[in-house]
């Protein structure tokens, strides 16, 4: 079975300074992405061994894990391409289309993704995602790394605002850092992703 691999960031630890602080980075992905994937493997080897020993005990735990930690591997592995140094600004092109489109303007859609990360009660994420049965961007606010989703929406852009993402810079004050982060933001990355996205077919008769 291929097993799930951290993947190397695309910059430094401290390429993303003064927005995000070198140590963060370096513990975010290098102590917190990796126990995700290692705990990812671990449960899916988990999983084989329970179809072996035809023992489905620990079943309900068992998904809930790989659930958490799969989604906590895919969305750590966006958030580092969907960031780069001296990024920000805005999107032009069909994705910035989009966004006037779905959320009126860019400064309402941004307003929106910052809402949603600042109102997270306890550990979660805000996302941008690709809804392909109507065909519209909605933002997400996903609950630790795997609840509170609409089915079938594709992760676009994503901003983690669990307190290891910031605390050791910003402490308390973590709206600062999602303002931060718009200083950040890979266009051409999110872009290529709402791109590839757009081919995606789900079949669901006439649902919207
Ligand atoms: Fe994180």
């Amino acid at each position: 079975m291929d097993r799930y691999k951290l993947p190397d960031l695309p910059y430094d630890c401290a390429a993303l300074e003064p927005y995000v602080s070198g140590k963060i980075m370096e513990l975010h992905h290098g102590k917190h992405h990796a126990a995700y994937v290692k705990s990812a493997n671990s449960t899916l080897e988990q999983l084989a061994e329970a179809r072996d020993k035809d023992d489905f005990a620990r079943l309900a735990a068992l998904e809930r894990a790989l659930a958490f930690n799969l989604s906590g591997h895919i969305l750590h592995s966006i958030f580092w391409k969907n960031m780069m140094p001296k990024g920000g600004g805005t999107p032009d092109g069909d994705f910035g289309a989009a966004l006037d489109r779905d959320f009126g303007n860019f400064d309402r859609f941004r307003r929106q993704l910052s809402e949603v990360a600042s109102s997270i009660m306890g550990s979660g994420w805000a996302a941008l995602v690709w809804e392909p049965i109507g065909s519209r961007l909605l933002i997400t606010q996903i609950y630790d790394h795997q609840s509170n989703l609409a089915q079938a929406g594709v992760p676009l852009m994503v901003l983690d605002a669990w307190e290891h993402a910031y605390y050791l810079q910003y402490q308390n004050r973590k709206t600062e850092f999602f303002e931060a982060v718009w200083n950040l933001w890979n266009w051409a990355d999110i872009g290529a992703r709402y791109a590839s996205a757009l081919e995606l077919e789900i079949d669901a008769g006439q649902a919207a």
